[in-house]
């Protein structure tokens, strides 16, 4: 028996497109796999040590990798000693910009479909130094061990050059405009400024967030092998496909001659983009003829990848008595380099929370010689929400009233800045539910007046919000077998936040079959889709393109079912998938199974592909994730040590996929807010560009001693505009949790900070 190949059709199936199209059927289907919580098919891998990460895949001859960083800002090399490392024990070269091979620059994200940079600098290929720790030497050695000794006697001598560095020195000089996704960070409406002055009551202040590094707990690594012409690179990625293509461009190869794989990642968080780890490790392999293994060292990760940018943001709000904005200005500045394309763009939040009568908003940039910096948990709205609602809890108490009061007044019916409807938003309810259950009504409105012995007491809360995107190239491959199983292909990720375990789930629902006979393959830049993990959206990403490929499988069962079948004569939009087959709508009996589809047809199995219709969705309308943050902390009056005590996450997401796996996710969002909030800063020393604190023992994230007891809890209302009625979830959790954390500690202390992280030294 053989297999039949449809061919790829790019289908559009109007589910969930604009123009009086039916909502996905997923919202409605009732086999029972969607809203399960499921605990996560990989985990038993991931805790026997059988989940190969990208930096323990073996390779027969393979040598490991050390980079010597730079350490001046801006300059040249003048001269590279390494004589001494080349004759260290089991080193095998020493690579630099006089040997490297010769690559093109990487092509920057978003300037092409499929590409992955993080900027447009070329890697190693001249003795220019643009920032401090750029790679300017990599030892390549027998083992590990070697490589890092043999790097530690490599010597270079610096041609300095004065370098921009200093932020405010950088401001005097002049700010540009802000550019996000081809479009102005700049939104207008009426005279805010005239607006501000003439308000009856008013607030307005600059609140700043600092330089954020990531730290995922996986570092950077690569396993890179030439293959005659081909490259294969076993990578920790969000973007396979991306990486595959970007690789490509910079060593001049066919896309297909570049073989990615991801199928573990130790987290993301917009950081497991390309760099020049992978480049590096690729040319260094094509240099001495054997595989590289390199993994970025945890300092090497603060010097190679970029982090988040620091802000400065002025917040103004104008309200009349009722608590009406009158007026809504989120204005300010961010650092970047002249090579990257990611302004924080922390006025996003702003553009649809509030029903403001005038809005400006605004985002200016410097641009100084640093690393470049990149895309981190919800790049915008995680410090963007933070001055935004700190802001909003400010005027609450100028007004004397309640702030989830305060913000249910300015709900606003369609978006604000666009015009357009709401395609789902329960923002209220979620606010009510919470206040309910975190129990708000036992707050203290008056600021500094519940203490628990040496400990002020307070409780606080912010709005969360996230869009919903949904990317465009998404495409997947289901393959039916005559054993009645089910393979969805797709060039995915699984970051560690659930997403196989889900798109099984949605996979099984949507072929009416048992989860145990549905593989979610994933991880490979040869499958199909060109996915990204990020943005929140790879779930509606997956989904849109698994929709797309099962209309073209039921329309292919149908054509091979034929005359004999109990199905003949029915039309695509007339069968559902159930049990294990397909069946005529709301007639169960008139049924029959793939497996004897199959049999009857004479094939082994069926394959269909099928490319997502375009994001049309979001042109239509606003769409968001979002949710009603609270928290409780105790601050020590002696101290100043500031303790989250209790927090709840209220969330109005859409349908929820799997409880379990989103619980998990809305809580690590949760707790990267309050390393956001108590902790996380990097120690950028702007005299030099150096980044001082490159380390988990210097720059401070949450340990398990930090984190208080999470609620988690959901409106779970489908959106009937999205696949599956999802929205994304794998960022909000960070957002709006600054601001709860702030707005807590004021209500215990009466004391204001606008300047993250709140360490103890601000509360004393
Ligand atoms: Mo996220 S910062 O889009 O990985």
């Amino acid at each position: 028996m053989q297999g039949v190949m449809a061919k790829a059709i790019a289908l559009a199936p109007d589910s969930w497109v604009p123009g009086g199209g039916e909502p996905d059927p997923l919202i409605r289907s009732q086999h029972g796999h969607i809203g399960k919580p499921l605990s996560r098919l990989d985990g038993p891998l991931k805790v026997s040590g059988k989940a190969p990460f990208a930096s323990e895949f073996p390779m027969e001859g393979m040598v490991y990798a050390a980079i010597v960083f730079s350490t001046i800002a801006k300059g040249r090399i003048g001269a590279f000693e390494i004589e001494a490392a080349k004759a260290a024990p089991g080193v095998v070269a020493v690579m630099t910009h006089e040997n490297a091979p010769r690559m093109k620059p990487p092509p920057v994200f978003m300037s092409a479909a499929k590409a992955a940079g993080g900027d447009t600098l070329p890697v190693m290929q001249d003795d220019i130094v643009r920032w401090n720790g750029e790679p300017v030497a990599i030892v390549l050695a027998e083992t590990q061990e070697q490589a890092d000794h043999a790097k530690s006697l490599v010597a270079v001598t610096y041609a300095a050059e004065q370098a921009l560095t200093n932020f405010g020195e950088a401001k005097a000089k002049g700010t540009k405009p802000a550019m996000f996704m081809g479009k102005p960070l700049h939104d207008e409406i009426g005279d805010a400024e005239k607006a501000l002055s003439g308000s009856l009551l008013s607030i307005d202040a600059t609140y700043t967030s600092p330089r954020h590094n990531h730290n995922a707990i996986e570092l950077h690594g690569v396993t890179a092998a030439w293959e005659g012409d081909r490259l294969r690179i076993h990578d920790a990625s969000q973007l396979v496909a991306h990486t595959a293509w970007s690789l490509a461009q910079i060593f001049g190869l066919a896309e297909d001659a570049v073989l990615i794989t991801s199928p573990f990642v130790g987290g993301g968080f917009g950081g497991k983009c390309m760099w020049q780890h992978q480049i590096l490790a690729a040319a260094a392999a094509k240099l001495i003829g054997r595989p590289v293994r390199l993994v970025l060292s945890r300092e090497g990760v603060y010097r190679v990848v970029g982090g988040r940018s620091a802000t400065e943001q002025r917040v103004a709000l104008g309200a009349d008595r009722d608590g009406r904005l009158t007026a809504l200005i989120h204005t300010g500045t961010t650092a970047k380099t002249a090579a990257n394309v990611m302004p924080e763009p922390f006025i996003l939040p702003t553009r649809s929370m509030y029903a403001a009568q005038t809005m400006l908003l605004d985002v200016q940039t410097v641009e100084l010689d640093m690393l470049s910096n990149t895309f981190m948990r919800a790049p915008g709205e995680s410090v963007g929400t933070f001055a935004l609602e700190s802001a909003m809890d400010e005027l609450a108490h100028e007004l004397g009233m309640d702030p989830i009061e305060l913000r249910i007044r300015n709900e606003p019916t369609k978006d604000p800045t666009t015009g357009l409807p709401f395609s789902s938003r329960h923002l209220v309810e979620a606010w009510r539910r919470g206040a309910e259950r975190f129990g708000w009504d036992r707050r203290n409105r008056v600021p500094a007046s519940t203490r628990d012995g040496e400990w002020w007491v307070g409780m606080g809360c912010a709005a969360a919000t996230y869009p919903y995107y949904r990317m465009g190239g998404g495409a997947a491959r289901i393959t039916l077998t005559s054993d009645g199983r089910a393979r969805v292909d797709i060039a995915a990720h699984e970051m560690g936040m659930g997403t196989a375990t889900a798109q099984t789930q949605v996979a099984a629902e949507r072929l009416g079959l048992a989860i145990e006979n549905v593989t979610f393959n994933y991880g490979d830049s040869s499958l199909p889709g060109i996915v990204l993990a990020g943005g929140s959206q790879q779930t509606a990403a997956i989904g849109g393109a698994v929709a797309a490929a099962h209309e073209a499988l039921v329309k292919e069962l149908l054509r091979l079912a034929g005359n004999a079948s109990p199905l003949a004569g029915l039309k695509p939009k007339e069968v559902i998938s159930t049990n294990a087959g397909l069946a005529k709508r709301e007639e169960p009996d008139r049924h029959e199974s793939y497996r004897s589809i199959l049999a009857r047809a004479g094939h082994a199995s069926v394959s269909v592909e099928a490319k997502a219709p375009p994001p049309l969705e979001t042109q239509h309308w606003s769409m968001h994730s979002h949710g009603a943050m609270f928290c409780e902390v105790q601050v020590n009056a002696i101290t100043g040590e500031p303790r989250v005590k209790r927090f709840l996450g209220s969330f109005d997401c859409g349908r929820i996929l799997n409880p379990k796996t989103a619980a998990s996710q809305f809580r690590g969002g949760i707790i990267m807010g309050l390393g956001l909030a108590l902790m996380e800063e990097t120690q950028f020393d702007e005299r030099s560009g150096r980044v001082m604190n490159p380390s988990l023992s210097d720059y401070h994230v949450p340990v398990h001693m930090d984190v208080p007891e999470i609620d988690v809890i959901w409106t779970d209302i489908p959106d009937p505009h999205t696949p599956m009625g999802a929205h994304g979830i794998g960022e909000i959790g960070i957002t709006g949790t600054g601001a709860a954390v702030a707005n807590a500690i004021f209500n215990a202390t009466g004391r204001r900070v606008r300047d993250l992280p709140i360490t103890l030294d601000k509360l004393l």
